[in-house]
This record gives structure tokens, sequence and C-alpha cells, in this order.
């Protein structure tokens, strides 16, 4: 497998690798992305999507959003909204915040999204992502991106359109998941146009969409020539998939983590979430991530079922010990 990895430089910002870590709302808050860069180290990391319209009225929850990780990498901060004013704003209080980098939502087919005008339904009308774009451009001298879908619906694959006015309102990268708007995320990725999008626009492009180890990334680079790749679903649960898809394109052995050390990962995420959103959401958060985090344990739907029912730390270490095999349990 030719190895596809190399660093990357976004204006002024100089990254690692090529590998981009998907925002992934209720999943990629800075305990995810703290985790993530010690055992994955993608180039660059990403928020969840904040709401630029909540982060101008200055709503308190939106502090959680904007909280960086003490010990993270390079972060993406990603915003949503299709107010010219609002989406400035929230550029600045990003940039304010410590963001590496701010990304526009332009791909999220949520309702409540899409009813406010932003996500997906912006790519319906690609003059305003422009204006959006110039409108974080004023906002800032940090690298400004985009996220976007191939198109909006089968008869209208819309990215390249989209990507020629981002770039010539001044965005310096941008990301395309393969899939229009209807396809939601399931449709196998659509890899021809993605290699559209990356054709028509000077600015790097970002491939996204089903990369899940070395062989989808390199056949997503190999089919649209993209300067790297984005994993979403991939490294929920497996913040260590980027070291994987690294190893597998550099021809090196690879080992997921034993179970035991999957525990303690669980367990570590779930305290730094105490930390982050306090006891009784981080309970709720880890019923789901344990989901996630024992895709494929043996026992592991018995787990899953205890797990909706535990209600404090102690229960999830005594799940978490019995499903991993921990003998002695950290406190
Ligand atoms: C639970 C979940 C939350 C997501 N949240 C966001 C988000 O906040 N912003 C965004 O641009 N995309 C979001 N996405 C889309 C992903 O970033 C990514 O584009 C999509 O999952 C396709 O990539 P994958 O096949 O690697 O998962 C989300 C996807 C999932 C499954």
């Amino acid at each position: 497998m030719k190895n596809y990895l190399k660093p990357l430089k976004i204006r002024n910002l100089e990254l690692e690798n090529n590998m981009f870590q998907a925002p992934l709302a209720g999943y990629s808050s800075a305990p995810f992305r703290e985790l993530t860069w010690r055992l994955g180290r993608p180039g660059l990391l990403a928020t969840e999507m904040i709401s630029a319209r909540a982060i101008e009225m200055k709503q308190p929850k939106q502090e959680q959003y904007l909280a960086r990780a003490e010990n993270e990498g390079p972060v993406a901060f990603q915003l949503w909204g299709c107010s010219e004013s609002a989406v400035e704003y929230a550029t600045k209080v990003c940039a304010d915040h410590g963001a590496d980098v701010v990304d526009l939502n332009c791909g999220c087919p949520v309702r409540k999204v899409r009813a406010a005008g932003a996500g997906s339904k912006l790519m319906e009308d690609p003059a305003l992502i422009g204006r959006l774009v110039a409108a974080m451009r004023r906002a800032t001298d940090i690298p400004v991106t985009i996220k976007i879908r191939v198109g909006t619906s089968p008869k209208n694959y819309n990215g390249a359109e989209v990507a020629r006015i981002a770039e010539s309102e001044g965005a310096d990268l941008l990301t395309v998941h393969g899939r229009h708007t209807q396809e939601r995320y399931s449709h196998e990725v659509r890899l021809e146009e993605v290699a559209k999008v990356v054709a028509a626009v000077k600015i790097p492009v970002i491939g996204n969409g089903d990369v899940r180890d070395g062989e989808s990334a390199a056949r997503m680079f190999e089919a649209t020539g993209c300067a790297g790749v984005m994993v979403g679903r991939a490294c929920m649960g497996a913040p260590w998939v980027f070291a994987q898809i690294a190893a597998e394109m550099t021809g090196q052995e690879w080992q997921p983590p034993e179970p035991t050390e999957m525990g303690r990962i669980m367990i570590e995420h779930y305290d730094l979430l105490v930390g982050l959103v306090g006891k009784e959401k981080a309970i709720r958060q880890s019923r789901k991530l344990g989901a996630y985090y024992t895709r494929g344990l043996k026992g592991a739907k018995h787990f899953r079922n205890s797990l909706n029912m535990m209600n404090s730390r102690e229960e999830l270490l005594e799940l978490v010990a019995a499903l991993c095999g921990l003998k002695t349990i950290d406190k």
C-alpha cells in the first residue's frame, strides 16, 4: 500500500500529517480530542459544531464547546449558522478561545439545523456560503475552512461550484463528505464526486466518508487526488484509528489496544468528561460511548444493557472490569 500521509500546511498552520478527525456532535468535546491526540495523533482535531447564534447571544453553555483540552494538538472549531454577522462575531470568539482553524458546517442534514437555514441547507444557496466565508475571512487571520457535501440531491451535485465560490472568498481548505444531503450517512461514499470537487479548486481538499483503516484511506487518496482524509464514525470509541491508518500505510504491524487497556481508556474518558460537563451528563454520555468502545468485544451486548442502567463511577468501574478483565481497578 502506498503511503499518502505527509505534513500539510494551511495558511500559516503546519500540521504534522494530513489525517483529520471529523467534527462529531455529542462526541468530539475536549476529552475525546485529548484521547484522540494522544492515542491516534491526527494532524487536525475538530470540536463539535457550535451555534454561531448561541455564541453571539453569549449563552453560557457555549463555554463547554469552546473549551480546549490541556493536552491536545491543533483544533478546528466548527460553527453552524447562516447569519453573516453572527458567523463573523463567532469566528472572532473562536479565535480568542485558541482555535487553530475556524470551520463552517455546510453539510449537516439534521432537521433542526436545516430549519434554521444552516448546515446542508446552505448548499442550496452557494452565494450565501460565499458571503459567510467572506465574513469569516474578515474576522480573523487564522485559517478558515468549510465542510460540504458533494451535492444537495441526486439531481444537484454542486460541490464543485460551492468549492470554487468558497475558494474565491478566501477559504484556505475545504472538506467534502462524499454523499449528497438526501443520503445522510447511508449510501456508499461517492469517490468520483469527491474527485470533481478536488479538481475544481487549488486549495487543499480533504476527502471524507467511510475512511476506517489504511486500505479505505488509500482508496480515498487514490480515487480522488485529495490532500488529506477525514475520519468520522470510525474514530468513535476508537481514538487510536489514526495510528492504525499510519501504521498500515507505512507497512508496520498494527495491534488494537488490549481489552484491559481499552477499559482504562473508557474510564479515563469518563473522568475527563466529569471535569467538563459534570457527573450526571458524563454518566449519560458514557452509556453511549461504552457501546462504541466495545464494538466487537466478546460479552459487549450484556455490557451495553447493564451500562444503560449504570448511575455512578463505581458501577461503571465494575462493569468495565468485568468486561475487560481488569483485575484491579484504579480508583
Ligand atoms: C454522531 C455524528 C455526529 C456528527 N456531527 C457532525 C458535526 O457536528 N459537524 C459536521 O460537520 N459533521 C458531523 N457529522 C458528520 C461527520 O463529520 C462525517 O462527515 C460523516 O460521519 C461521514 O464520515 P465517516 O463516514 O467517516 O463517518 C456527524 C456524524 C455523526 C455520525
